[in-house]
This record gives C-alpha cells, structure tokens and sequence, in this order.
C-alpha cells in the first residue's frame, strides 16, 4: 500500500481519517492474510438506501438462543435502565435524553489556573496552551477530595491534535510534508496533548464548575513534563538516549486515549499510538519510513514506528529515530500521575508491557492483588491483563506504588470451548529466553507484542477499552477490523470484513481478577441488525436507536450497568448515525439489549464516559467534533477546516472552530442516573 496514495485519497478528508486508514495494515506477522484496498463502504447505510444489500427485518440475524428472548413480556420487564431512549441521528450538536441536562464543562483553550491567559484562537501560544485545557479530550476521571464528592479533581487526557481545524489557515500538513509546521506550531501541539488535573465543585443546584484557582490544577504534556520511568525496562540499555544517559527519566506522556484510576486514587494514562509522532528523514520510493539500518528494525516494524504522523521530529531531536534510535522504546507505557501532588513527576510503569495501550482500567482480585486491563488497540493485536505480586494495602495504596512495577503482564488466549487462558509475559518462561531474543524482562516488556506472538495469543479485531466490574467479570469493546479476511476468523473474531465490532464477556475463574483462566462469551456483535450481510447479533429488544457500531471507550456505573461509547470516525456513514453513549444491558432476559443515552455532534467521538460515585454525575467527553467523515452530513458534504468547520460546536460562534470539550450529565431535578 502506498503511503501516499493514503495521504491524498479525497475519502481521507482529515489526517486522522488517513492515520486509521494507514493503521489498517497490521503489523502482526502471525497472519495469513493479505493487505488489501483501504476500506470500502461495503456495508454503508447509502448503499443500504440505495437498495444494494437485501434488507429485511424478517431474515436478520438476532444471534444465538441464548440471546432471544423467550417471550415479548419477559423482555419487556427486564431492562435496568431507566431511561427514555433516545433518537438516533447525526447534527451540528449534541443530545441528551429526556429529563437530563448535559452542560459544557471545559472546551479546548479553556484557561485552567489562575495566572492563565484567555483563549486566543487566533493568537495561539505554547505559554498559553500550557495554562489552557488541552486538545481532544478521551478518558476522564474522577477523584474526590470530600466526603460527599461535590468537591474533587477532574482527569482528562488529551489524545491528540487535529492541525487542520485548530490553527488558521494551516490546512493539512500530512499533505504538505509538515512543511508549514513551525517551531512555535509544534509546541503548542505538543502542549495540547497529554494531560489535565483540575479541581471541580458542584453547587447546591448541582452544578459543577472549575475551581480555577485550586492548587491542583495542572497541565501534564510532552512539552514539559518530565516523568520517571520505574519497573523491569528501567534504566535499561535500549531506553537510553543523549538526553537521559541513564534511561531513567522522559519528557511527557503522548496519545493518552484511554486510562483509569487505581483503587488509592491515582490517574492512569495510556500511551496509545506513540509510533505516529516518530520521525525518520530516510523515506522510500513510496515516501514510507525507511527503517532498515535501524538496529532494532524488526521491532520498529512491529510497532509501526516511525508513523510520521506528525511534524515534531523537524524541531526536537528525541521525535527524529535518525538522531535518538531508543527513544521510541521509552513510549507506549502505562503513565500514573498523583493528582493530589501537583508536584510529583508522573511515573512512566514498564511492568505492565509497552504497546499501543487503549486503557488501564484497575480493580482489585479477591486476594487483594491490583489488576489492570489493557487493550493494544491495532488490527490483529492482543488483549493485555497485568496482576501485581502483592496486595493493596495501606502501606502499597501510594502514588508509585511496588504494585505498579512488581507482577506480571499476561496476553489472552481465547479457546474454541469458551475458555481463556492468560499467557504470562514471563522471561525464561516458555519461548521467552535469550534464544528468541529475550535477554532479561526488560526485552520481554519493551518488545511485549513480540513476546505474546510467540506465546500464542489471539490476534483480535482491535482490542479498545477493557472494563473490569467487581464480581470477576470484564467487558473488551473490539472496535471493528474491516482486515479481518474470509478464512482469518477465529472463535473469539467470528467475522471477516468486521465493520462494526463486538463486546467480548469475561468471566474470571471463581470470580477472580486475578485468575489465569475464565470463560468468555460475546455479548453484542454490533452494526444494524436490519441488514442480513452484516451478522449483527442483539437482544431483539434493541430498537433502531439502540444498536450502534464500534464500541470504544466503556464505564460500568454504580450499579454494576455497562455503558459504551463509540468511534467510528470517518466511517460513521456506514451506520448514519452520530457517535454517541448507549446502555448495555449485561443480565437476565434483556441481555445484549441497547439504548442510546448521548450522542455526540457531527464528525465527533464519544468519549468518557466515567460516573461519579454518586451515580448522580456522568462525565463525557467529546474529542474532535467537526472533523470525521463529515463527507456524509448531508448538506455540508465536504471536509471541514479552521475557516469551514462542519460545525461550531459547543460555542456556534462564527470566530471560533469546534472545540473538543468535557460534557457533565445530571437528572434534570437531581438523581441518579438511569434509575
Ligand atoms: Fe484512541 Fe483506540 O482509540
Ligand atoms: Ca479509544
Ligand atoms: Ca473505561
């Protein structure tokens, strides 16, 4: 596939839309197939207006049995949720159901501590983007500092930049070799990204609102943040470079999409497709990175690095792999960050393995062990569980904590008889011995994707967000993988061309987190049920709002519920409908029933989703808003920039573009949610 061919293509109408597109092509060797076209609208919602796929309600497929529900009154009085759904579609703005408000708590350059500037969108700074709420917010998280929780401190992370709708007339710099990319430009890209801790309270009206000069708030970016790094690849060899001689300290945190928060309060921040901000002077024929005199060229390749995807290897040596060859290792790990210390450098953890980490959602097993759930998100790769060696006690519930950097790492196996097993990421364990090329743990966690190759683990259609719930069951959203092809299927990636993903169930052994074997089930195969080719596997309860395609990001609320969010990005015309917040139903005769809570405006992605304790308060987040495929709103037809964005959203104000932006969700009259 030729890289540039992807970076033009009209279908591509943003960078991000091309990055996908590009990411299409899996770097798992441990595959059969091909690499073909770029995806195609196969299953596109015109194609099913315009008669191309048979559609009949009759002949849809609602999945097994066991999913059927055995009478219409049984399903009926099933459902947990209380809510009345939503409609679907796809606007300029966003929607809440009934009875909820769903207000705007912080937008991209909103100043977030108390010497911070106005937002100036047409006199952008890096100073100033260092004081302002960052880009393209995805995990929110949430930490009380009062009993009651009506005070405590916000997480956000900030997953990337879309250049061409944040900077006047830049337009798109994949197509302009980055050659418009200044200094200055770059800077305040990387101060976009990383991370934000702010202190929020809520009134007696139940309103919630920044404390704008609380001591907590803070902006953790690649620009300026250093972190330690703790765990078995600390101050290793490979992590070495001119700058930290002694591989034991790193500038930032980058492509943090989602994360979590340990049991004792701490942020969690997933370093997911690092690869794409590394650079390389040395391009092909083709204008792909040139990588062979790399001395870790194979491992490179399995990582996709460098991606190129960014400029910032022009202005800062550690982004450029010519002049830094290890700095690539020293990405793509779990970052934790005390947001009760804003003076604490974060702590980059490497026992929990280093690949394009979706999430790190931690819970604790019956024995009291840490466990954290993480997705490598790509095409074909694998889902990750870490579990410390000791238990969360008062002495072990600290920022840094030996928990973080003393277990082990385990990739998932998923048998044809409904089992899986966890295989450990273990050196001298199996294949993973100095003759494979792994000469202590540090190899086994730098080179993890290469580790679990070898271990056997099952390649999946892109492990996103991962959701442990306290009774020994996680939710994996496997977002979609149109790679997949006929004959490539395996029991727990049941279709080839997968556009719209499924949910994969875990049940741990005797309940345990911490256990090495389960059994495994899917919940939801996603996309319309109304469509006979597309396999689409719901509780026939689910009505024409409630099904959705690519799940993404997940919480599970107070009350043991399911909630999931979707990506679809450019593909969104496959279904027509917005991205947005939908209730899963987990249990009982409704099982694999959905309802659609949120959706989001045109072109933008739901993230979030995170309920505070008080089951009363949802946090959303809407990260690019305007830009994905807004090819396929009808009216506007064309890719959106700064000066003609497909909307304005949140502020319709015709001097300012969309700006990502964290949405609060509470009951109209108080009350928890859904209930
Ligand atoms: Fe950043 Fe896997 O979504
Ligand atoms: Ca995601
Ligand atoms: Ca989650």
């Amino acid at each position: 596939m030729n890289r540039n061919d992807i970076i033009n293509d009209p279908d591509n109408g943003n960078k991000a839309e091309a990055y996908e597109a590009f990411d299409d092509i899996p770097t798992n060797p441990n595959l059969s197939n091909t690499i073909g076209d770029v995806i195609n609208a196969r299953y596109g919602r015109r194609d099913v207006l315009r008669g191309v796929l048979g559609v009949s309600a009759s002949t849809a497929l609602f999945g097994t049995s066991a999913l059927m529900a055995p009478t219409p009154a049984q399903a009926s009085t099933a459902s947990r949720y209380v809510f009345d759904e939503l409609e679907w579609g796809n606007d300029e703005t966003h929607h809440v159901a009934e009875g909820y408000n769903a207000d705007i708590l912080l937008r991209w350059g909103d100043p977030i501590t108390a010497d911070a500037p106005e937002f100036d969108v047409m006199a952008q700074t890096s100073a100033a983007q260092l004081k302002q709420f960052g880009y393209n917010n995805d995990y929110v998280g949430f930490t009380a500092l009062t009993e009651d929780g009506t005070r405590g401190l916000l997480c956000v992370n900030h997953e990337y930049t879309n250049e061409e709708v944040m900077f006047p007339g830049l337009g798109r710099q994949d197509r302009a070799g980055f050659a418009d990319m200044t200094k200055e430009l770059t800077d305040i890209e990387m101060a976009a990204h990383g991370g934000t801790v702010v202190e929020i309270a809520q009134d007696d009206s139940g309103k919630w609102a920044l404390v704008r000069d609380s001591k907590y708030n803070r902006r953790i970016t690649p620009l300026d943040t250093p972190m330690t790094i703790s765990g078995p690849a600390a101050g290793h060899d490979r992590m070495k470079t001119n700058a930290d001689p002694d591989g034991m300290t790193v500038i930032g945190t980058v492509n943090n999409c989602a994360g979590g928060m340990t049991p004792w309060g701490t942020y969690l921040m997933a370093e997911e497709n690092f690869h794409g901000y590394f650079w390389t002077d040395k391009l092909d024929a083709e204008g792909k990175p040139d990588i062979s005199e790399h001395p870790e060229a194979a491992q490179l390749k399995r990582y996709g690095v460098p991606g190129r995807w960014y400029g910032w290897g022009q202005h800062h040596d550690r982004w450029n792999i010519d002049k830094e060859p290890n700095e690539p290792n020293r990405w793509g790990w779990i970052v934790e960050v005390d947001p009760r210390n804003p003076d604490a450098a974060p702590i980059k953890h490497t026992a929990m393995g280093r690949f394009r980490h979706e999430g790190a959602e931690a819970t604790t097993s019956k024995d009291g062990h840490l466990v954290v759930y993480s997705g490598d998100d790509n095409r074909f790769d694998y889902q990750y569980k870490y579990v410390s060696k000791g238990v969360v006690n008062a002495e072990t519930s600290v920022f840094g904590s030996p928990l973080m950097s003393d277990g082990t790492l385990y990739a998932a196996r998923f048998d044809a008889d409904g089992t899986v097993e966890w295989l450990p990421l273990v050196h001298g364990k199996g294949p993973l011995t100095s003759e494979n090329g792994f000469a202590s743990q540090a190899d086994v966690m730098i080179d993890t994707r290469i580790a679990a190759d070898l271990l056997g683990a099952t390649p999946m259609d892109r492990p996103e967000d991962a959701q442990p719930r306290g009774d020994g069951t996680a939710y994996i959203m496997l977002t979609n993988n149109t790679r997949r092809k006929a004959g490539d299927e395996n029991v727990a990636n049941p279709r080839a061309d997968n556009a719209f993903g499924h949910i994969i169930e875990i049940k741990e052994d005797n309940a345990d987190h911490a256990a090495t074997r389960g059994t495994w089930s899917i919940l939801v195969k996603c996309g319309d049920p109304a469509v006979t080719d597309v396999g689409a596997q719901w509780n026939p309860e689910t009505s024409e709002n409630g099904w959705f395609g690519s799940p993404d990001n997940c919480a599970i609320d107070v009350d043991g519920r399911l909630w999931v969010s979707t990506d679809q990005g450019r593909s969104w015309g496959k279904t027509g409908k917005s991205d947005g917040l939908y209730a899963v139903e987990t249990e009982g005769e409704a099982r694999g029933t959905s309802k659609l809570f949120f959706r989001c405006p045109v072109g933008g992605e739901m993230c979030g989703p995170y309920f505070h304790d008080s089951g009363e308060t949802l946090f959303l987040a809407v990260q690019h808003p305007g830009t994905d495929g807004t090819k396929d709103l009808k009216g506007f037809e064309r890719d959106s920039t700064f000066e003609d964005p497909a909307t304005r959203w949140p502020d319709f104000d015709p001097a300012m573009p969309p700006r990502p932006s964290v949405v609060v969700v509470t009951k109209k009259g108080g009350g928890k949610i859904a209930v």
